[in-house]
């Protein structure tokens, strides 16, 4: 595969699992280097990503809701690597699904905002400035499907676009 990447430093969010780990495993092949930000939930999960990469990465346990954590991860790469090129923000959960909107659980509608929306809005704030600063950036956000059309009894990822 073309290197099309080489030198390019990406910050990808949910890269344990699912879509993040897939788009980790490209940037990666494409030539860049990956900070892989994940709860890593499962035991043994970071070391298993940490062999996978190598020197073409680095795993960077947090909770995307948490601002302080995602500002010490994003400060950290900044200073280890000199640049951020890319923001690929795909941690996210579904939270209850299957309910009526007069049946949701209002901590678990925050529970989904704050990994949906917060984290999102908290990488992208602090990795802004690093990317205006170096005059090159991107940003790619990764919404859940009934946030762009209608999945019945999922109403609580729809977020606050579409109530
Ligand atoms: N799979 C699809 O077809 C699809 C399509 C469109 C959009 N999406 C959206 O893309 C996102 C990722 O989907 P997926 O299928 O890869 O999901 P996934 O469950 O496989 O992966 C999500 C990852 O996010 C991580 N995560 C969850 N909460 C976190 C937190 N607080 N801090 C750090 N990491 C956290 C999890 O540990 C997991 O590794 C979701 O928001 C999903 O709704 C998925």
């Amino acid at each position: 595969m073309a290197a099309r990447l080489n030198d390019q430093i990406a910050l990808v969010t949910g890269a344990a699992s699912g879509l993040g780990l897939a788009i980790a495993r490209r940037l990666a092949a494409e030539g860049a280097w990956v900070a892989l930000l994940d709860l890593c939930g499962r035991p043994g999960q970071r070391e298993e990503m940490q062999r996978e990469f190598g020197a073409s990465g680095q795993v960077y346990v947090l909770d995307i809701t948490k601002e302080d954590e995602v500002r010490g991860v994003v400060e950290r790469v900044a200073r280890a690597r000199g640049r951020v090129d890319i923001l690929v923000n795909s941690a996210g959960i579904t939270g209850e699904t299957g309910l009526k909107s007069h049946e949701t659980r209002t901590d678990n509608l925050r529970l989904v905002f704050e990994v949906n929306f917060m984290g999102s809005y908290f990488t992208s704030k602090y990795a802004l400035p690093i990317m205006v600063g170096q005059g090159y950036g991107r940003i790619r956000h990764f919404p859940p499907l009934p946030a762009r059309r209608e999945m019945p009894g999922c109403w609580p990822i729809r977020g606050p676009r579409r109530l």
